[in-house]
């Protein structure tokens, strides 16, 4: 049985990798942000024995800290990190800290538990942060996602190497929760995409030593 942990996981798209993982045979370990949010617990009384429901805030540093000591309890490695977590609203030191800072607080902190196994972190980002592609109005939202994928791109140079693969996910323009509420716009369900996401995760590629980020449609993007 494969583990993997997921941020972001109370709603949204990462609730519905957290269901295509535990449907697919993995130990989930799914990192709860918003606590009265009924859906996870809803979830787990389903998979009792196969979901595991840790505090995290991504934007905390000792939160970060204290659920990878939490999962290091339940498990003895995690096999792949899915990096979910992000918000478009507030402050814009708030969207940096989450979105990219948060994004490697999370690696960070999780590496030593992925030093075996199958070794692969997977980023949840957006088409919005492509330089080339830009066609929005400003604001921190596509600037962090420009940031979050040159991170990921530092780290691939660094942790390739060291066996790690990679995967950088645009999900296309979804209805879910990023304005606060259930939205009735958009091109996807969470589910539709996630779908789609959790594929690509679990798959192996022949070319793992190129870094693509690739959407819904398995359409690779420039970023
Ligand atoms: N929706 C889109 O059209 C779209 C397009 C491109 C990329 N994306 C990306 O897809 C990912 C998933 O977004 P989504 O559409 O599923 O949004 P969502 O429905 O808002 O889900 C994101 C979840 O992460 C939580 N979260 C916020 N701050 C957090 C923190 N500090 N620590 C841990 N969890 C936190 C959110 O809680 P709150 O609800 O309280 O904030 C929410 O439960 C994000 O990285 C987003 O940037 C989304």
């Amino acid at each position: 049985m494969k583990t993997v942990f997921v941020t972001g996981a109370d709603r949204g798209v990462g609730y519905c990798l957290c269901e295509d993982f535990l449907e697919g045979g993995w130990l989930v370990i799914a990192g709860q942000f918003m606590p009265d949010w009924p859906e996870l617990s809803e979830l787990r009384k389903k998979y009792p024995d196969s979901l595991h429901i840790v505090p995290l805030d991504v934007g905390s540093t000792a939160s970060v800290e204290a659920a990878a000591a939490e999962t290091a309890k339940l498990v003895d490695h995690v096999d792949l990190l899915v990096s979910c977590a992000g918000i478009a609203r507030g402050a814009d030191y708030d969207v940096y800290n989450v979105n990219v800072a948060g994004t490697l607080r999370m690696t960070e902190c999780f590496l030593p538990l992925m030093q075996t196994g199958l070794k692969r972190l997977a980023y949840v980002s957006s088409e919005c942060g492509s330089i080339s592609l830009s066609h929005r109005e400003g604001g921190a939202y596509p600037i962090s996602k420009t940031a979050l994928n040159m991170l990921v791109r530092r780290m691939f140079r660094v942790l390739q190497p060291q066996g790690y693969t990679f995967r950088l996910y645009h999900p296309g323009w979804v209805r879910s929760y990023m304005g606060g509420q259930k939205s009735t716009v958009g091109n996807f369900e969470p589910e539709e995409t996630a779908a789609v996401a959790y594929r690509q995760f679990v798959t192996d590629r022949e070319a793992e030593d190129v870094l693509v980020m690739t959407d819904v449609s398995d359409e690779m993007w420039s970023y």
